[in-house]
């Protein structure tokens, strides 16, 4: 269980989360829609905290933080409850893929290395990468790229992975090759929360749907019902946008 509760975050002058509630059931496949700039990315890095939030708490599982009063020991123990997913993969270059896998246990669960090397195999087998343990990022795909990010992300055991639009900086032809491998991390039972404008696959996959908009959640619910009969006007005007064969009437 996730309980997020108020959270705010300034850049300056400029509020860029307006106070965000949201809760997520273990299990739950969370997909955040909204447009450019609405605070999608800024939720998700200060749920695993590369930003502090201003103000309100978050829980994950069995710890809670209450955001202006964390010190350094909870922030730690926080961010090892997720492992993010991130647009640009952000795999180590000098490292081939089964060292990029191995480096969170190494270093973070200071795991034994035969141990470390012995998962890490077997979750790059997992996201069809069995083959390519010795590549280097600069040797593989977008898509490929991208499964050695999920499988770090995996390796990590954590409570929730937070994918930040994972498909996005890829070629059309290898989104569905890292959509096929979220969907069946999804039917292991894994917590996730997808920013994603995969609707298709938001639609089928998720079992909530959240819309933000300028720092809010406008809309949340059911894909069924958030896609077929969206309540809000900024939700019917977005989804217009990014699906105009919905024609939703406004
Ligand atoms: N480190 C930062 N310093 C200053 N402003 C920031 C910083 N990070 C984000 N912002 C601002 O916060 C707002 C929300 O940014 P964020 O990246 O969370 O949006 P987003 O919903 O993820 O957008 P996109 O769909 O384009 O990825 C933007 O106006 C952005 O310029
Ligand atoms: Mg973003």
């Amino acid at each position: 269980m996730i309980a997020i509760s108020n959270i705010t975050k300034s850049f300056g002058r400029h509020q860029v989360l307006k106070g965000i509630d949201l809760s997520v059931s273990t299990g739950e496949v969370v997909a955040i829609l909204g447009p450019s700039g609405s605070g999608k990315t800024t939720l998700l890095r200060c749920l695993n905290y590369l930003e502090r939030p201003d103000n309100g708490s978050i829980a994950i599982g069995d710890f809670a933080v209450d955001c202006k009063r964390a010190g350094k020991k909870d922030i730690l123990r926080l961010r090892r409850k997720s492992a993010m997913v991130f647009q640009q993969y952000n795999l180590f270059k000098h490292k081939t893929a089964l060292e990029n896998v191995m480096e969170g246990l190494l270093v973070v669960q200071k795991q034994p290395k035969e141990e470390a090397k012995a998962r890490s195999i077997a979750l790059l087998s997992k996201v069809g990468l069995g083959s390519k343990l010795d590549a280097y990022p600069s040797e593989l795909s977008g898509g490929q790229q991208q499964r050695v990010g999920i499988a770090r992300a995996l390796a990590l055991n954590p409570e929730v992975i937070l994918f930040d639009e994972p498909t996005s900086a890829l070629d059309p032809e290898l989104v569905g090759e890292v959509l096929a491998v979220i969907r069946s991390i999804a039917k292991e039972g894994i917590t996730m929360i997808i920013v994603t404008h995969e609707m298709g696959f938001a639609q089928d996959v998720a079992s909530h749907v959240v819309f933000m908009d300028g720092g809010v959640i406008v809309e949340q619910g059911k894909p069924s019902e958030l896609f077929r009969a969206p309540k809000e006007e900024r939700t019917k005007q977005f989804l217009n946008r990014i699906r105009p064969e919905l024609n939703y009437s406004i």
